[in-house]
């Protein structure tokens, strides 16, 4: 349709301007082009100016939809956090606004931490720092741990949630909702949150009221590093390292961020599938020849010296992937040779590339969405997970998609 406009006008053009240079036709088109180029400047203007400065190819590609519209801030969801400049990098690119506020990264020493329970599973002794590279799980050590959690629980499913510790709101959202579905299917669900140390002024207080939300839930995971947001693949593995050390009997797990919408249910019809293996088994929104993004105004920045390759080797997108639990062992001990880089859903990636495999895509794609366009309680019912911009939407969505009786859906 819009092809045959388009030529259709340019043939009166060419027609019409022989004979009436001025005709209606005409003037409808100049109007109309002029019209349509207004809108596309508008549109311009209106876009964060982050977007502009991406290249082509990263605009087009749903991964920065993703990451648009998660990790940059959302002009609908709230004011813009100001960009500070970050000490990793010798480069210093931006430091990507986060939705979650995450503390300012200074190098003030980390809280003082009262109750220390036992490191790591009795018989290892404390791992020397930096025996592996700096990012390495092993080098880090759990503050606030649930040791026996798994062994009392015995969940079929694991989910963790990396959340900054300044984020107690996301976390009372995800316990109100998805994270309180704790039989699913006849199937046990265990719901954690992951969070490093916070850090900058008010970083004791804050610990404090972790350690008291703790206490009141038992359901925080803490480790040593910063919790900052190019730290986000120390979490990842700390993730790993946890669920192959304190809860190696369940039989999947997921990492899954914080404002996400998670239908549990789905999830766990689609883990049952005699078709899904309980091994080796690493699935959700796959990403394929991705390249490694090296425009140092990109939020998604990584430099050569971080990562030589130019493409990601196929990865599941970092909003939420779910795989057998026989996994995080393993890419615990692949991540050992892999240097991180900081796109901590890539560095799964290149893990399970060291160890020979391959994220699988799910049996039905499309329950895996990305970014919300408009609640739809119908689609929520099908889907298995969806992003959404705030924490009040997960139980705005949660209460109308459980509500009953609710309207049928087809
Ligand atoms: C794992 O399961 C086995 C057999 O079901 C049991 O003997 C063992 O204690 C369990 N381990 C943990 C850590 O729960
Ligand atoms: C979790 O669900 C149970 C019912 O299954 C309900 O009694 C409880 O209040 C819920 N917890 C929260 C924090 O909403
Ligand atoms: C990551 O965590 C380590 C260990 O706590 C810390 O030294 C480092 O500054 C953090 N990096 C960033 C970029 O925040
Ligand atoms: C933000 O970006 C990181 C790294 O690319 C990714 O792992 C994460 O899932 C993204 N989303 C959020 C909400 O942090």
């Amino acid at each position: 349709m819009k092809e045959q406009g388009g030529s259709g006008c340019k043939s009166h053009v060419v027609v019409e301007s022989l004979g009436r240079p001025l005709g209606s036709r005409v003037r409808l088109c100049f109007y109309s082009l002029l019209l349509l180029s207004t809108i596309i400047v508008m549109v311009l203007f209106a876009l964060p100016s982050s977007f502009l400065q991406m290249d082509w190819w990263t605009k087009l590609s749903p991964v920065s939809y993703y990451h648009i519209w998660t990790n940059q801030s959302l002009w609908w969801v709230g004011p813009i956090p100001t960009t500070l400049p970050i000490s990793l990098l010798t480069t210093s690119p931006p430091r990507p606004p986060t939705l979650s506020p995450t503390p300012p990264m200074t190098t003030l020493p980390p809280p003082p931490l009262t109750t220390s329970p036992p490191r790591s599973l009795a018989t290892s002794p404390p791992t020397p720092a930096n025996k592996y590279h700096k990012g390495h799980p092993r080098n880090f050590h759990f503050i606030i741990d649930q040791p026996s959690k798994c062994m009392t629980e015995n969940p079929y499913l694991v989910l963790l949630v990396p959340v900054a510790p300044g984020n107690p709101t996301a976390r009372d959202a995800i316990r109100r909702t998805w994270g309180n579905e704790t039989l699913v299917h006849g199937r046990k669900v265990q719901t954690l949150f992951m969070l490093g140390l916070p850090g900058g002024p008010g970083a004791q207080e804050l610990q404090k009221k972790v350690h008291q939300e703790n206490d009141l839930h038992q359901d925080l995971l803490q480790s040593s590093f910063m919790d900052t947001y190019l730290n986000l693949t120390i979490k990842t593995l700390v993730i790993m390292d946890w669920l192959a050390t304190r809860c190696s009997n369940a039989t999947f797990a997921m990492k899954i961020d914080s404002d996400m919408f998670l239908n549990v249910e789905n999830l766990m019809t689609m883990l049952l599938r005699p078709d899904v293996p309980k091994v080796n088994y690493l699935t959700g929104m796959l990403m394929w020849d991705r390249p490694v993004i090296r425009n140092q105004n990109s939020k998604w920045y990584v430099p050569f010296e971080m990562l030589a390759d130019n493409t990601y080797p196929t990865y599941t997108l970092g909003m939420g992937y779910v795989f057998s639990n026989d996994l995080p062992k393993r890419l615990v001990e692949a991540a050992k040779d892999i240097k991180p880089f900081t796109i901590e859903d890539a560095y799964i990636g290149a893990c399970m590339k060291r160890l020979g495999l391959s994220p699988t895509s799910p049996p039905d794609p499309w329950q895996w969405k990305a970014y919300l366009s408009k609640y739809n309680r119908c689609e929520f019912s099908k889907i298995i997970t969806y992003i959404l911009g705030h924490s009040s939407q997960i139980v705005d969505y949660w209460m109308d998609l459980k509500k009953t009786p609710g309207p049928p859906c087809p």
